[in-house]
C-alpha cells in the first residue's frame, strides 16, 4: 500500500445507518465519520455501540444506510472480504475454544487471516502475545487464565498483522490498572496511521486514548467531536462544596472530603475544570437539561 492510498483511504463513514432486532431499535439513522488515529464510543448499555461495531467488522449488516469503510461498500460479498483482509476485530464477548493455549488460539486465528507461512505465523503470534504481556503463559490453557487475561489473548489475536482498520468492542473492561496503562501504551505503538474505533464505559480512557469521540444514546449520535469540546459541555456545571447541594443533578464526596457536584451551580460556586465524564453526564442527560423528552440535535464538535 502506498502512501497516497493511506492517506485517502483509512476512513469509515456510516451514513443513516439503522438496524432494528424485532421491536428493538438498536441503531436509529446513524451518521458519523471516523478517520485515522483512535476514535472512542461512549454511551450507556444498550445505546447501540456494539451493534455500530459488529456492522462495521462486517459482521452484522445494517438495515438501511450505507457504510463506506476505507472506500469500499462491505454490503456486497467482495466489499467484506477487502475489509476482513484489513480488519483486527475484538468482539464485546468473544468466543475461546477453552481448551486451546492462548498460542493455539491466536495461531489458529492468523490462519483464518491468511497467514499460510508457519515459521512467520508463529513468530507474529508470540509478537502479539508479548505485546499484551502473556509471553509467559502463552502456553496455557485459556481455560486456566484470569478474565483479564483471556481479554488480553482477544485483544492479542485483534492485533495480528497490524491491521488498518482495529475495531475493539471493550478492549479494557477487566483489565487491572497497570494493565489498562500498558493497552494505552501499546495502541499508540501498534495503531499508527491506522483507523481504530473502540467503544468503553472508561471516560479516562478516552480521554487518554481518542483524538475523535462519539456518544451514542438509543441508537443516535448525540455527539461528535474532541474528548475537550466533550468536556467543555460541562464548563460552569461543576462545583467543589463542604456540603452536599440538594439542588445539584449529581453530587459525591471525592478523596479530599469535598464534595463536586454537577448540575446548575449555586451563585459564587466554586468551579472546577469539567472532565470528559462530566460531559458525557451533562449530555446523557443525568446531570443537565438534556433530558430524553427533549430532541435536542447532536452536538458536532470538529
Ligand atoms: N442479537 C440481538 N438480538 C436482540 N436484541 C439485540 C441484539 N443485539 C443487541 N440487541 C439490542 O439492541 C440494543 C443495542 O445493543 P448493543 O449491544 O448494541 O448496546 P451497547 O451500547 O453495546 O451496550 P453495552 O454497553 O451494554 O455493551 C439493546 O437494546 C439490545 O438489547
Ligand atoms: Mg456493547
Amino acid at each position: 500500500m502506498n502512501a497516497v492510498t493511506n492517506v485517502t483511504v483509512n476512513n469509515v463513514a456510516v451514513k443513516s445507518v439503522s438496524k432494528r432486532f424485532g421491536a428493538t431499535v438498536a441503531l436509529d439513522g446513524v451518521d458519523a465519520q471516523f478517520g485515522p488515529g483512535v476514535n472512542g464510543l461512549l454511551g450507556p448499555n444498550g445505546a447501540g455501540k456494539t451493534t455500530l461495531l459488529r456492522i462495521l467488522a462486517t459482521v452484522l449488516a445494517a438495515d438501511s444506510g450505507d457504510v463506506d469503510a476505507f472506500g469500499v461498500d462491505p454490503s456486497t460479498g467482495d466489499g467484506r472480504l477487502a475489509v476482513r483482509r484489513r480488519l483486527g476485530y475484538l468482539p464485546q464477548e468473544p468466543g475461546f475454544h477453552r481448551h486451546f493455549s492462548a498460542f493455539d488460539f491466536v495461531d489458529y486465528i492468523a490462519i483464518l487471516k491468511e497467514w499460510a507461512e508457519r515459521r512467520t505465523r508463529h513468530d507474529e503470534v508470540r509478537r502479539v502475545l508479548t505485546l499484551v504481556g502473556l509471553a509467559d503463559v502463552m502456553h496455557k490453557r485459556i481455560s486456566q487464565l484470569s478474565g483479564g487475561m483471556r481479554r488480553r489473548v482477544g485483544i492479542a489475536q485483534a492485533l495480528i498483522g497490524r491491521p488498518d482498520l482495529l475495531v475493539l468492542d471493550e478492549p479494557t473492561a477487566g483489565l487491572d490498572p497497570e494493565q489498562r496503562l500498558r493497552f494505552r501504551e501499546l495502541l499508540g505503538t501498534e495503531s499508527a496511521g491506522a483507523t481504530v474505533l473502540l467503544s468503553t464505559h472508561q471516560t479516562d480512557d478516552v480521554a487518554a486514548l481518542c483524538q475523535h469521540v462519539v456518544v451514542l444514546l438509543a441508537g443516535s449520535v448525540r455527539f461528535s467531536g474532541t474528548p475537550t469540546a466533550l468536556a467543555a459541555l460541562a464548563d460552569g456545571r461543576v462545583w467543589l462544596a463542604d456540603e452536599r447541594d440538594p439542588r445539584a443533578d449529581l453530587a459525591w464526596v471525592t478523596g479530599d472530603g469535598l464534595v463536586r457536584h454537577v448540575g446548575e451551580p449555586p451563585a459564587r460556586a466554586q468551579h472546577v475544570t469539567p472532565t470528559v465524564e462530566d460531559g458525557y453526564l451533562v449530555l446523557a442527560g443525568r446531570a443537565g437539561h438534556t433530558g430524553a423528552s427533549e430532541p435536542d440535535p447532536a452536538v458536532r464538535v470538529s
